[in-house]
């Protein structure tokens, strides 16, 4: 791992497991970040290359040097996991046999205050991923009217005093700095809940971070493409941190696994739907009590895969 850029890779044998059945060909690590997974998977696949995309300059710089001893089995580029079929035939490739998402933040973007991720350290209100986009947090909290940003919160934070913090944080604004935001936060909550539940801007701050950077509008895109890339016998895998993101990626496989069968339940297929892939297990995977003891972020992590099918099975 590259210095100053500290992320442990969640779930990291169960991930490699997954894909060490798959044929030799191109992975596609769709968010390399600082390349720890990418490593663990060059590693214990050597007849593969990859691809890792990322949309933060600065994990794509930590990626480059912790990859570096792979030569040219590697290559990065900075891009939106939406663009993942472009970046694959950008590059002439035909034989992805693997794509991995570990989607949300990494612990470098909420561990260096500037990125204005973190409620613990004081900066700017940033949470871009991406430095080059122009919406900010700042954005978000300054302009965005109370009903909507109530939304905000209630759907990407499950905030249960949604409205409260919203019509709070527009009668304080401008606000600038994350702990303006947090005292904005603390004093909209009622007392006996502020004392329960964690920090008190935790739910808060993850809804703005999904908002700035859109993160649920672009992974259904990004699932779909992944499986259209995949040749037969592929695999994709993908870890996600919160509720919504994790409801994306089961809807998605499961509407993958079925072709979109619109026929009813137990009885034979006649709409002509073709299924596309094979769910590798039932269910979420969870990571183990012993990983999550040593590294509490990856406590909310669910783990889900598909296999790709080829026409003959499918049929
Ligand atoms: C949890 S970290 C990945 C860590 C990585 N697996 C490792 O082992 O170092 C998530 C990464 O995904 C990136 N990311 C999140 N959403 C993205 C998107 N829509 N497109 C591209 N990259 C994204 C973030 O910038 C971050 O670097």
């Amino acid at each position: 791992m590259s210095e100053g850029y500290e992320h442990r890779p969640v779930m990291l044998d169960e991930i490699v497991e997954l894909f060490r059945p798959v044929p030799p060909g191109l992975i596609v690590d769709a968010t390399v970040g600082g390349g720890g997974h990418a490593r663990a998977l060059l590693e214990a696949l050597p007849q593969h290359r990859l691809l890792g995309l990322d949309r933060d300059e600065e994990a794509l710089v930590a990626a480059h040097v912790t990859l570096a001893g792979f030569g040219n089995r590697v290559t990065l580029r900075r891009a939106r996991f939406d663009r993942l079929k472009a970046m694959v035939n950008e590059g002439g490739e035909q034989n992805v046999t693997a794509v991995l998402f570990d989607v949300g933040v990494s612990s470098p973007q909420v561990d260096h205050a500037d990125r204005g991720f973190s409620y613990s350290q004081d900066a700017p209100l940033d949470m871009r991923m991406d430095r080059s986009q122009s919406l900010t947090a700042a954005d978000v909290v300054n302009t965005y009217p109370a009903a909507r940003l109530t939304q905000v919160l209630h759907d990407y934070g499950d905030e249960r005093f949604a409205g409260r913090i919203a019509n709070a944080i527009v009668a304080t604004r401008p606000l600038n700095s994350t702990s303006e935001l947090v005292d904005v936060i603390r004093d909209a909550i009622p007392a006996p809940a502020r004392r329960r539940g964690g920090h008190p801007a935790k739910r808060t701050f993850q809804a703005l971070r999904i908002e700035v950077n859109n993160e649920l509008d672009v992974l259904g895109p990004a699932l779909d493409q992944a499986i259209d890339v995949l040749v037969p016998g592929g695999r994709c895998a993908v870890l996600a941190y919160h509720s919504g993101e994790d409801r994306i990626v089961k809807d998605r496989f499961r509407e993958a696994e079925t072709g979109g069968c619109v026929c009813p339940p137990g009885l034979p297929c006649v709409c002509g739907a073709t299924p596309k892939v094979r769910l590798l297990r039932r269910g979420a995977r969870k990571p183990s009590a012993a990983e999550t003891a040593s590294n509490p972020r990856a406590e909310s992590a669910r783990l889900r895969a598909v296999e790709k099918l080829d026409a003959v099975d499918a049929a």
